[in-house]
């Protein structure tokens, strides 16, 4: 039997090629992070081979008792780590947790509320361009300009005059805390559903750092790959009174065929979501995004709501004249890997921005802890401060090697040995 070396060298050049970049360089964006070798081992199995349609016990296919042992497992271990009456852990990514609750809940034309995709929100919250937006009657509520803070009471405001049926929160790019519990009021003065996507702090939430969106939440969604450490997919989670609903939209609703091969590498991520390391290191994330906060702010690039009480922040470029597309591109000369974000009311067009989304799990992954924080935030700002200076982007450059090769990742997995 040949491996992938011999097979196609060519996808394992490319393979082994994108290794070396995640060895050698510092991952800030913030919805990335790296697994564990359990979780690739367990992603890379044979249970890629198997066609599990339906749900355990419940299938459409024969040979599937190892697969039910798969699931069934998956799904005890995400309930309980989010205290979930149900859970659902066969979608494919993100956008499909979200899709199913839009699904089941609701028909076409009908209204829904989320986040602003330009104030932090997210692309199937309803926004114009996605399914959420071209399907449903959506609006929009943001933060208040000043402060970066959703101001809870505009979003009552807009609930009362909008009602939706089904109120979204969460977001993509929001660094304070978010009032479930409020959020559930505001949906109660009007009859809506709630939906809480914690696809970013679901990992603060696992280690109690953040507040759980249940019991407050119908349905609480979430992708298994950001915080949480597990494999790309999605979950989703709901009172005990909709779960029927929500299994038919996932399978036969909006999916066939589970990856079940995903769904083991989920199990085995939500087993070490349960232990206690994982609360310490959830806790490191946090820390280390207040630090970097503090490093970045210290070197005179401002933070959207003056710092963070999650693993992300918005550095607003606009006191270095600088904008989003140019900052992120320029670091990526240095090997420090960001994405440009708008700040809110951004000024500038959403393929520029005037800002970076920068956060911390990947680097925390890696066992960098506060004194590394402030030397990133120190090179990261030198670079963007100085963008055509070679001394200090050789300086730059040394740092970020020093950093790589003192935290190694995936220290076994040399390039072009595996
Ligand atoms: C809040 C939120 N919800 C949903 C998603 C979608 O997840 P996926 O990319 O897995 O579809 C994201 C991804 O960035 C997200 O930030």
């Amino acid at each position: 039997m040949s491996g992938l070396r011999e097979t196609d060298p060519e996808i394992y050049h490319q393979i082994s090629m994108e290794l070396e970049r995640q060895q050698n360089g510092i991952e800030l964006i913030a919805s990335e992070n790296f697994v564990s070798e359990a979780v690739l081992e367990a992603q890379g199995s044979v249970c890629t081979n198997k066609y599990a349609e339906g749900y355990p016990g419940k299938r459409y296919y024969g040979g599937n008792e190892f697969m039910d042992g798969i699931e069934r497992l998956a799904i005890d271990r995400v309930k309980k780590l989010f205290d979930a009456p149900h859970a659902n852990v066969q979608p494919h990514s993100g956008a499909q947790a979200n899709m199913a609750v839009l699904f089941a809940m609701m028909k076409p034309g009908e209204t829904i509320m989320g986040m602003s995709l330009d104030h932090g929100g997210h692309l199937t919250h309803g926004w114009p361009v996605a399914m959420s937006g071209k399907w449903f009657d959506a609006s929009f509520y943001g933060v208040n300009a000043e402060t970066g803070l959703i101001d809870y009471d505009n979003v009552a405001d807009l609930v009362l005059q909008k009602k939706p049926k089904l109120l979204i929160c969460g977001a993509s790019n929001y660094s304070r805390v978010i009032d479930f519990k409020k959020f559930r009021e505001i949906a109660d003065s009007v009859g809506a559903l709630l939906m809480a996507d914690v696809a970013h702090i679901a990992g603060l939430i696992v280690a109690g750092i953040h507040p759980n969106a249940f019991p407050h939440a119908h349905f609480v969604t979430t992708t298994t790959h950001k915080t949480l450490r597990g494999p790309r997919g999605g979950v989703t989670m709901c009172q005990e009174e909709f779960a029927s609903a929500i299994d038919k939209a996932v399978f036969p609703g909006i999916q066939g065929g589970p990856l079940m091969h995903v769904i083991a590498a989920k199990a085995v991520a939500f087993h070490e979501a349960s232990q206690p390391e994982f609360k310490t290191y959830q806790n490191q994330i946090v820390l280390n995004a207040k630090a970097l906060a503090q490093s970045i702010m210290d070197n005179g690039v401002s933070i959207v709501s003056g710092g963070t009480d999650n693993h992300l922040m918005t550095a607003d470029l606009r006191p270095i004249k600088m904008t989003g597309k140019k900052a992120s591109a320029l670091l990526d000369t240095v090997h420090i890997t960001t994405n440009k974000n708008t700040i809110p009311n951004d000024p500038e067009k959403p393929m520029v921005t005037s800002g970076i989304r920068i956060g911390t799990p990947a680097v925390t992954t890696r066992g960098m802890k506060e004194p590394e924080m402030k030397i990133i935030g120190q090179i990261l700002t030198d670079k963007l401060k100085n963008p055509e200076d070679a001394a200090v982007h050789d300086k730059v450059w040394k740092s970020v090697g020093d950093l790589c090769s003192r935290f190694p990742l995936y220290r076994d997995r040399l390039a072009g040995v595996r």
